[in-house]
């Protein structure tokens, strides 16, 4: 198949996991549900629960039991989004081509909706025990060890508190490279790492995957903070310019956009290179990660 016809299908494919995975209806509490529902169902490029899936495949992985954690890595995913534009954080009012969760339904639900959006993760990851056979336990355990890390204090969200914290400092390299690495990278090493350990691939590619995924995820940050000054907000479906009225300091504002071009070249010929000492092949799962190092979205 056409990479772009593939690309095609399984993002579909991932919209119908979604769509079995998001919590419907709710009482009381149906403004949450729909706040929830929103924000995920306003779009985006499904990069993380595609990855997940492909190395799932690339090792073996057959059946249902990926779908759960496809589901959830791109619920924190969406949940870091919601509360990245929040007013308190970097205060942006599109996302995704459309209004921010807290412009629509309030900053208080914006919140919770974020909140309940990261809870309702696990909760939808845990619902893989039940699809798992006797001998998969295990693998389903490491795999929500690893969701649960890579989101939390030392993955995601610590990378998000350093992003706020330090805004309008002069960081320097290695304090920029551990923003993106945790706030970016964690997600993209977490949904590589877990569909290969769900399918049971051997530990040293696991520990080679978790080096892809940091390439990648450097990399796809450092071209989302160029796109932040050269993309278009139709294209993005996002505003541009917000790094720079949030004065937040990048690689790109330290070291200038052709430098940020070649280390995204770079990180992404770093990641391609581990790629191909990996025990497994992936055709479009190759092409995908060369494909990111140049999306204008
Ligand atoms: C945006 O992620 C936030 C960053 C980590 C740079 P994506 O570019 O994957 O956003 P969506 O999911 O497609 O909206
Ligand atoms: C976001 O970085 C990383 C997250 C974990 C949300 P940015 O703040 O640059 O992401 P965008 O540009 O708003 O999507
Ligand atoms: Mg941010
Ligand atoms: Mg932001
Ligand atoms: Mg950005």
């Amino acid at each position: 198949m056409v990479f772009q016809d593939e690309l095609k299908a399984r993002t579909q494919h991932v919209e119908a996991v979604l769509r079995d995975y998001l919590p419907k209806g709710g009482g009381f509490q149906k403004t949450l549900v729909s706040a929830m529902r929103y924000s995920i169902e306003a779009g985006g490029k499904r990069i993380r629960p595609i990855l997940l899936e492909c190395a799932y495949q690339m090792y073996g992985g057959m059946g249902q039991m990926a779908g759960p954690f496809m589901a959830a890595i791109e619920m924190i995913h969406t949940s870091s989004l919601v509360h990245d534009d929040l007013p308190a954080l970097d205060n942006d009012s599109m996302r995704r081509g459309k209004k921010t969760t807290h412009k629509v339904y309030g900053e208080a639900m914006g919140i919770l909706a974020g909140d309940a959006m990261m809870n309702y993760a696990y909760e939808t990851a845990v619902r893989a025990f039940s699809l798992a056979k006797d001998d998969q336990r295990e693998r389903v355990a490491e795999a929500f060890r690893i969701l649960s890390e890579k989101s939390g204090v030392y993955g995601m969200l610590g990378g998000q508190s350093c992003d706020v914290e330090f805004e309008g400092r002069p960081l320097t390299e290695g304090q920029v490279e551990f923003i993106n690495q945790h706030k970016t990278a964690a997600l993209i090493e977490a949904s590589l790492m877990i569909g290969a350990v769900l399918a049971g691939a051997p530990k040293d590619d696991i520990a080679i995957l978790e080096a892809v995924g940091r390439k990648t995820g450097l990399a796809f940050q450092i071209r989302d903070d160029i796109l932040d000054l050269t993309g278009s907000e139709t294209e993005l479906g996002k505003p541009i310019g917000s790094d720079v009225r949030n004065r937040k300091t990048t690689f790109v504002s330290l070291f200038g956009i052709p430098a940020g071009r070649s280390r995204v070249e770079m990180l992404s010929a770093q990641a391609l290179d581990s790629f191909d000492s990996l025990s497994a092949e992936h055709g479009f799962l190759r092409q995908f990660l060369e494909e990111l190092a140049v999306r204008r979205r």
